[in-house]
């Protein structure tokens, strides 16, 4: 289906006045986006407009109860100009899931590449062309009943903005295993991407920050033992040349889109995999064995991140030399040469938008 959109451009582009060498990431944000209204079972009024405020009711009930999911992708130029996207075809997936489990209208899929597309088109020029950098993508829903009683809201807002970036994690980061902060139960939205999974991190982060760790280590909410994620990104270990990620069978975990991409790789390496439960006491045996030869972190925004120390409890397992972890430098490599283009796309996982001047 062709949407019909109404599109207002900007008369006054921010775009002189960033500077691209001072990113950092989700500071900058690119001179439009797109907005459609949800209203009487369908999504309405479909604009792109100039990147600004929105007007907000007081008792707009995603603020009071939090039905508000989100997505993140990426996109750079290919070196003949074009557009290119990561694997948004699992982003609305994911988002569509999420919108499920918050009782939230699903996004059609035609309509999200559409505004992907032309939105993309539009802003082309705010895709960066450093190395490590990558225009990053925010489509997200939210409710906007003005009502105040926990039900489906009938009113929703899907946007889509983008925002210019630079490496999430500038070098690698120390995580520390918590057990006295839970991030999700079987049964609950660990594996939603969904606003409050990532506010209830907030505090415990903190924290940890003062204790001289980046991000926390989540840990199940019933054993308090075994991994679930990192509150930016999945994990994976590599214990005796075997590559470790908990398994998204109890719904607890975000079904990253780079942990996809990093298992299919490996599987295709002829690396052993395994997606099961791992606890943090087998990580603390693996260390002490001298078997714990590498951990990373994958996520959309911190692509491959590797890990410098684990900490738990009054521990802390420090993990070999960076240059020495060929496993976590071959996938960032060719991880970041897929999504730049330049090696050839053997999975399909690029959507090439058009072509435009480099
Ligand atoms: C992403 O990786 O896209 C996320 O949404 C995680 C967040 C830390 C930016």
């Amino acid at each position: 289906m062709n949407y019909q959109f109404k599109v207002n451009k900007t008369t006054a582009s921010r775009l002189a006045s960033e500077d691209f060498n001072q990113l950092g990431f989700g500071k900058v944000f690119s001179d439009h986006m797109f907005v459609a209204d949800y209203d009487n079972g369908a999504w309405k009024d479909l604009r792109i407009e100039p990147f600004g405020y929105l007007p907000m009711h007081p008792a707009m009930s995603s603020i009071h109860y939090g039905q508000s999911i989100f997505e993140g992708l990426k996109a750079r130029k290919n070196e003949k100009g074009e557009i290119i996207i990561f694997r948004p075809d699992k982003n609305i997936e994911r988002m569509n899931k999420s919108a499920l489990r918050m009782a939230m209208p699903e996004i059609p899929i035609d309509l999200f590449y559409q505004a992907l597309d032309e939105l993309l088109q539009l802003d082309h020029t705010w895709i960066p062309t450093g190395d490590g950098q990558s225009l990053y993508i925010r489509p997200y829903m939210f409710a906007t009943d003005e009502f105040i009683g926990i039900r489906r809201s009938s009113k929703y807002k899907f946007i889509i903005f983008t925002s210019p970036v630079a490496a999430y994690y500038s070098e690698p980061v120390k995580v520390y295993a918590s057990d006295d902060y839970v991030r999700a139960f079987p049964g609950g939205t660990g594996f939603a991407k969904t606003a409050g999974n990532y506010a209830r991190a907030i505090q415990p982060v903190e924290e940890i920050n003062k204790r001289g760790y980046q991000q926390i280590l989540w840990l199940d909410g019933i054993d308090k033992k075994y991994l679930q994620e990192i509150g930016t990104m999945n994990i994976f270990v590599i214990i005796d040349g075997k590559v470790i990620t908990p398994s998204l069978d109890e719904g607890t975990i975000l079904p990253g889109v780079t942990r996809d991409t990093v298992i299919t790789l490996l599987k295709e390496w002829g690396i052993p995999v395994e997606e099961r439960r791992i606890s943090i006491d087998e990580v603390a045996d693996a260390h002490k064995a001298g078997v714990l030869e590498d951990a990373f972190g994958a996520g959309t925004a911190a692509t491959i991140s590797q890990i410098k120390a684990i900490g738990y409890k009054d521990k802390e397992f420090t993990l070999p030399a960076f240059e020495e972890r060929e496993i976590s430098m071959r996938l960032l490599e060719a991880i970041t040469a897929i999504k730049d283009g330049k090696v050839q796309d053997t999975h399909g996982w690029l959507r090439v938008v058009s072509r435009v001047s480099v």
